[in-house]
């Protein structure tokens, strides 16, 4: 108990650690009734009232705080631990025997169909790309997928911006889909290949002008020091290039890469938390298909399922 604790330890510093401790595990855990939160904040306040620390433990459980799960969920009077979105009922489970094919990108090419099929799923080829730097720290975006086939998926952007470092040292990459009105999502584990200059280029222009202008505008992931080192650029090259019949050229540090699946999980949400993985991997080598645990797939390709 906080409160025995605290009048039991002789110092103001073990006090102190045995407050933060509590703070982190019990506390923050909401295990605590209003009466112990209440002596914990008295214990706090009176013993760091006259330190710098005493406005940051205070701050974490002042009468504002009362609520737990505000606590839990904090701000802006939005609970965010009870949020809880039904997914799937049980009749619509997602079995082994609904795989459009024992293949990853035939099935991902049925579900980004249903995905595109939806009005409310507003960009179904929206994707997080996942990269990790060569020592291993990770860093995610939001990106457009531009194409798939049996291959891989396709994204374009620049090669010098923070994503493309990160890949030309570290080719390894993550993807994931949440296509939430289906309650579905895809994740890709993989590595990257530059797409040829002439596919990227190709790409490159048949985008919208404005679009290639921005491409050549932004050094993407600099800093740069207001919006406008941006918009004078953009104007200028608007001036040069637009309805004047020049074809804007596609910046070398421009253009695609794909992505070679070599692990795809499909995922469906079920109400009650049952969620139904299946993922296709390749095979390690020598690997016994029981086809109990682990089924053989098509063109080399093995699938299981996972607990969720
Ligand atoms: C919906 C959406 C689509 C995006 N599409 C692309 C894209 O196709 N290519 C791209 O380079 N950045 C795209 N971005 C911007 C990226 O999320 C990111 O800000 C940018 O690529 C720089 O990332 P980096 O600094 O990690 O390299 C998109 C962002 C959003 C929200």
């Amino acid at each position: 108990m906080i409160a025995a604790d605290c009048q039991l330890c002789g110092s103001f510093f073990s006090c102190a650690l045995v407050c933060r401790f509590t703070i982190s595990t019990s506390f923050r855990a909401a295990h605590l009734s209003k009466n112990l939160r209440s002596a914990l904040r008295k214990c706090v306040s009176t013993s760091l009232r006259s330190t710098s620390l005493h406005s940051r433990f205070y701050s974490l459980f002042s009468e504002e705080d009362d609520n737990m799960s505000g606590i839990i969920s904090s701000t802006n009077g939005i609970d965010v631990a009870a949020m809880r979105k039904p997914y799937k009922e049980g009749h619509e489970s997602f079995e082994e025997g609904d795989l459009v094919a024992k293949k990853p990108m035939a099935q991902f090419a049925a579900w980004f169909k249903d995905a595109t099929e939806l009005k409310s799923v507003g960009e179904p080829n929206a994707m997080t790309v996942a990269t990790a730097s060569k020592e291993g720290r990770p860093s995610a975006r939001i990106l457009l997928m531009k194409g798939y086939d049996e291959k891989g998926f396709k994204f374009f952007t620049n090669y010098e911006s923070r994503k493309g470092q990160e890949l030309r040292e570290n080719p390894y990459v993550a993807l994931c889909w949440y296509w939430e009105p289906l309650s579905r999502s895809v994740r890709v584990e993989g590595r990257v290949e530059r797409l040829s200059e002439d596919e990227s280029t190709e790409y490159f222009h048949s985008r919208p002008p404005a679009s290639q202008i921005g491409a050549v505008v932004s050094n993407q992931s600099r800093v740069i020091e207001n919006r406008a080192v941006l918009t004078s650029k953009d104007e200028a090259l608007k001036e040069k290039y637009l309805n004047t019949g020049v074809t804007i050229p596609k910046p070398n540090y421009w253009g695609g890469f794909r992505v070679i699946p070599e692990v795809v999980e499909f995922w469906q949400g079920q109400s009650n938390r049952l969620h139904d993985r299946i993922v296709f991997r390749r095979p390690k080598q020598d690997e016994v298909i029981d086809n109990k645990l682990v089924y053989q797939g098509e063109d080399g390709w093995v699938y299981e399922r996972l607990s969720p």
